[in-house]
């Protein structure tokens, strides 16, 4: 057994992870399940090993390397076994749903998933998520999003996810990931890890303390893990000075070894830099395969970083065979982990994701290989129902001043663009990059195309038909006059506004993927103050893609009531009716703080860069982000916030009482993990390159060039290359940069916080205390109450409150119901640094529960824990 490897190298400048983090992660750690865990675990492993010691090198490196850009008919593909007739693993976009297909849905997006504070829907979305597509053929859904965490309120791809708060997001992305892969499609948990900003989103240095990383980044990641995600996607940034998808801390040490991930990585797409660096580090999967970017950078002599160029790097020996077996079957274990019970068969894709007509190429890139491409398959089932209830119930009732729910009024003005459909239909901007009509998802490759779209305007007149209430509708932002003519005519003024953000490969009105500020887009405060100026029947709703400054509304007397949509989906209009007239109960709960100023939330997006060549990041603010900056003395204040986290009214009332703790004795302690991994086994033909005859196998077959599709991404050598003192990559790391262990396939030390298990030590996934509460519906309508449970660590560096338990409990008028949580040693814990591990400081913890973060109505102090 050989030790941690503790030497830094060379190549990478890791000043902060040394101070912090005296750790790396050399090398590789082999994973295999161990005997007492879940048992499909196991079986898919075996598979996977006998699947891959079938395997020759070359097919070996196909599987991992992605045929290149837009090569195949799907946003990511790899290579082929043709031998044993199995066809290259197909990846699609996104986390709301099958992206550039048609007869599919748009589902709400994560933000608003992660606002129903549900557990039930959130599985129920990637459940049929998963069935969508499976139905299309396609073996990776690449999401759900946990990076962007959503560090600051302006970051673009925050909708993508679920909340900046780590333990919701947590619960939201095991979920989905269980929803998805019961499906039996592989889910991608993205982007791993500190992706919490778009500008300079492919250069920045992140830097970060160890702590923060585990109590806040990586804390849902480890859920993620736990739930048994079959791939992870490494991120674009650099962690501490080394490219995420390069570095060995981030991939072998803490995902692969402390929370015993044993699915496999897949970089994002041109988020790989080298062939040896990545390989070492841990990544499994290179995508798109070929080399992106400006043609003027430095190509490497295959195309790619990996490809040829990894079977070079194998049979040179700089990347060891078994480091390659270790990738095929990480990749072949999640393979066949999805693949049981009634999806063990394996549909084919059935679309392209580059065109939508019948017939097209299969090969893009090369414009090669017309065919029919797309069946057209509808795979949409049902789903438009649960979509329409997660529409609803996402919806939050920010302010309500006792207008909703609408009693048919006699006469409705609906006012405003983001109420309307889209001119053109709901798909004409691509990347769905504008806000011309109602915004119902952010831009970039989150997206999914609208099977249809129903709009406020739409959804909102038909109901009014029904009732015979008087409709006006009025679409310009811009004529204020003519909006304040309407909106004085009617009873009742429903004035909409939006707020986008999304990737930044897109720009709209400057808004490179981040959101510049937080001010509502399309003069959208202006016409809220003007409708609301003439009409004292003001109801506000909006669809943003996070916070947005509104205060001034919840000030303003005409404003009568205030809804968040955030990004519903295709079900858009009919999810916001049904809330608004009173048949779906609004249980939608604030996902983040909204805070009064940008400055408010004491993070800063970070535009402007020192040196532009070598921008960097440092996360000051460790773990107080969101509330638990607004909400902790010395930090944030609590009355630079409009709403706080979790907050959002009913149209009942509560009442909380009998809570009530009981502590499950710790008698045995927590042990740190020890023991180790297994060594890295060498799979099938051991391939010794100094037979000649054994270098020629590998290169391209004869008559290659008579078959060849141009730009497509090959697993064979060029023997010009080979004989050269070329490594296979430009400007890459060489093996002389690794210390020797990076390449030793020795058993490694378990880490004390990690283990065999997925996510980590299981002893920090006991319970510790069990805590009930008492939920007595007082009014006069049944009503969904989300009851949260926070926790106070105590001490001087914890955030006063942390989020760790919430329910959603339906109760009837005048009926009382228990609400049952449990806190486990890791919800108990903060990350010790030098201990690698998590500890339960001996500072006097409290529980506190409520219906939001500043409506705490029951607290108790947690009992202290009998210790062995
Ligand atoms: C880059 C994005 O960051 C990632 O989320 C996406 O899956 C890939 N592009 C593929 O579109």
């Amino acid at each position: 057994m050989r030790p941690l490897s503790f030497t830094p190298l060379a190549w990478v400048s890791i000043t902060t992870a040394l101070t912090e983090t005296p750790f790396l992660g050399f090398p590789s750690p082999w994973i295999s399940p161990s005997p007492s865990d879940d048992p499909a675990w196991q079986i898919a492993h075996d598979q996977a090993v006998e699947f891959v010691s079938r395997l020759t090198l070359t097919e070996k490196v196909n599987l991992t390397t992605g045929t290149g850009w837009e090569a195949d008919r799907c946003i990511g593909k790899t290579g082929s076994v043709p031998r044993l007739g199995f066809e290259g693993f197909c990846l699609m976009d996104g986390p709301l749903g099958v992206r550039y297909v048609d007869k599919a849905s748009a589902f709400p997006a994560g933000m608003n998933a992660a606002a129903t504070f549900s557990k039930r829907l959130i599985r129920a979305r990637g459940e049929s998520m998963g069935h969508e597509f499976r139905g299309k053929g396609i073996d990776v859904q690449l999401g759900p999003v946990a990076g962007a965490l959503g560090r600051t309120p302006q970051g673009g791809r925050n909708w993508e996810g679920f909340s900046p708060d780590p333990y919701l997001t947590g619960v939201a992305i095991a979920e989905t990931i269980k929803g998805i892969q019961s499906r039996g499609v592989i889910a991608c948990a993205k982007h791993y890890v500190l992706n919490e900003q778009e500008h300079f989103r492919g250069s920045v240095d992140v830097r970060i303390d160890d702590r923060t990383m585990h109590e806040l980044y990586l804390w849902p990641f480890a859920d993620a893990v736990r739930a048994g995600v079959g791939s992870v996607m490494c991120s674009y940034n650099k962690v501490n000075g080394t490219y995420a998808c390069e570095n060995e801390w981030v991939q072998n040490y803490l995902l692969k070894n402390e929370l015993g991930f044993r699915g496999f990585v897949m970089s994002d797409w041109g988020a790989q830099h080298s062939t040896l660096g990545s390989a070492l580090s841990g990544l499994d999967m290179a995508m798109p395969g070929d080399i992106m970017g400006p043609p003027t950078s430095p190509q490497p002599p295959y195309g790619s970083h990996w490809g040829g160029a990894l079977t070079q790097a194998v049979l040179k020996g700089e990347v060891p065979q078994w480091r390659l077996d270790d990738m095929v079957t990480r990749i072949m274990t999640s393979y066949f982990r999805v693949h049981t019970g009634e999806y063990t068969s394996r549909p084919e894709p059935n679309f392209s994701a580059w065109t939508q007509n019948t017939t097209g190429p299969l090969y893009k890139a090369s414009n090669r290989t017309w065919t029919t491409i797309n069946l057209h398959e509808d795979v949409q089932s049902n789903h438009s129902l649960l979509i329409r209830e997660v529409a609803a119930k996402s919806t939050v009732l920010l302010k309500n001043n006792g207008i909703l729910p609408l009693s048919h009024p006699s006469s409705l003005a609906v006012i405003g663009n983001d109420a309307q459909d889209p001119p053109g239909g709901p798909n004409a901007c691509p990347e769905r990059a504008c806000i011309t009509g109602t915004v119902a998802m952010g831009y970039g490759s989150g997206t999914a195309d609208f099977p249809y779209l129903i709009s406020p305007a739409t959804a909102l007149f038909h109901r009014s038909q029904e009732h015979n209430v008087t409709f006006f509708n009025t679409t310009s932002n811009w004529d204020l006059s003519h909006a304040q003519s309407i909106a004085a005519s009617a009873q009742v003024a429903i004035v909409f506004a939006a707020a986008t953000s999304g990737e930044n490969f897109v720009s709209i009105d400057g808004n490179a993927g981040d959101r510049n500020n937080l001010t509502l887009w399309d003069n959208g405060d202006a016409l809220i103050k003007a409708v609301a100026a003439v009409n004292n029947n003001t109801i506000v709703v909006l669809h943003t893609s996070g916070p947005v400054i509104i205060d001034y509304a919840e000030q303003h007397p005409n404003v009568s009531a205030i809804l968040w949509a955030g990004f519903p989906g295709q079900e858009s209009g009919n999810g916001l009716v049904d809330v608004l007239f009173g048949d779906v109960y609004p249980q939608g709960r604030s996902p983040f703080t909204w805070g009064k100023s940008l400055e408010s939330y004491g993070v800063e997006l970070m535009t402007t860069a020192a040196d532009p060549r070598n921008p960097r990041q440092k996360f000051d603010e460790g773990v107080f982000v969101d509330y638990r900056w607004f909400l902790t003395p010395g930090k944030g204040r609590v009355d630079s916030a409009t709403y706080h986290f979790g907050h959002g009214l009913g149209y009942t009332s509560f009442e909380y009482s009998s809570l009530t703790i009981s502590k499950h004795d710790d008698w045995e302690g927590y042990e740190p993990t020890t023991g180790t991994t297994d060594p890295a086994p060498v799979l099938g033909e051991v391939v010794d390159s100094e037979e000649e005859e054994v270098v020629e196998r590998h290169t391209f077959p004869e008559g290659f060039d008579s078959w060849r599709i141009p730009r497509y991404v090959y697993p064979w050598i060029n023997t010009t290359i080979y004989n050269s003192s070329e490594n296979g990559t430009a400007k890459s790391p060489s093996i002389g940069d690794f210390p020797p262990e990076a390449r030793d396939g020795a058993a490694q030390e378990l880490l004390p916080a990690g283990g065999r298990k997925e996510g980590g030590n299981e002893r920090l996934y006991e319970v510790l205390y069990t805590i009930t509460v008492n939920i007595k519906n007082t009014g006069k309508v049944e009503g969904v109450e989300v009851v949260q449970l926070y926790l106070s660590l105590g001490g001087p560096s914890n955030p006063s409150i942390l989020l760790r338990g919430f329910e959603d409990v339906t109760v009837s008028p005048n009926e009382t119901k228990p609400v049952t949580f449990n806190l486990t040693r890791r919800d108990l814990s903060n990350w010790n640094t030098q201990a690698q591990n998590w500890e339960i400081s001996d500072h006097e913890k409290a529980v506190f529960v409520g219906p939001s973060s500043v409506d705490l109505r029951l607290n108790q102090t947690l009992p202290t824990l009998y210790t062995a």
